[in-house]
């Protein structure tokens, strides 16, 4: 199966930024650990700090593979244009969020891309992907 994790703006940062926040390990580290971890699944990654490219990826992948593992930063709580984006596209689409932003201030706490997605996992840390990635790849394999 195919599944694509996306990380929206400052993403790219992790292990390096607010790491009290967002832990220390870098996403190539992890995304090794996951590929390890699902090795019949084809698990692509994309970053861009850019809201355009974001949609495009969205668009490219999202009538062909099986699931979209979302973390769309801030863009999570003001872009009407991801949540058109993920409505138009087939592929079901999990949000994700390394850190609890319910418990963080006000303005986190709205998701505007959230009822497009098929749910959210939250506040996790980077273990926030891997369960997304194990819904997808439970529900497309129901005896694992
Ligand atoms: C985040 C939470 C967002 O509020 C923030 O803007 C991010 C990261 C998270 O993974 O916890 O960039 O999506």
């Amino acid at each position: 199966m195919k599944i694509q994790i996306i990380n929206g703006p400052n993403l790219n940062l992790l292990g390096k930024r607010e790491p009290d926040i967002y832990g220390n390990t870098s996403f190539a580290g992890y995304l090794d650990r996951l590929r390890k971890h699902y090795p019949d699944c084809d698990l692509q990654y994309f970053q861009s700090n850019h809201e355009g490219e974001l949609i495009d990826k969205i668009h490219e992948v999202g009538f062909a593979f099986d699931g979209i593992v979302l973390n769309a930063g801030a863009y999570t709580h003001t872009s009407i244009a991801i949540l058109d984006a993920i409505k138009a596209v087939t592929t079901p689409v999990i949000e994700v969020h390394i850190s609890n932003v319910h418990a963080r201030e006000d303005f986190r706490h709205k998701s505007v891309i959230a009822p497009a997605c098929k749910g959210a996992v939250i506040g996790l840390g980077l273990a926030s992907y891997e369960m997304a990635i194990r819904y997808f790849y439970e529900h497309s394999n129901p005896q694992k």
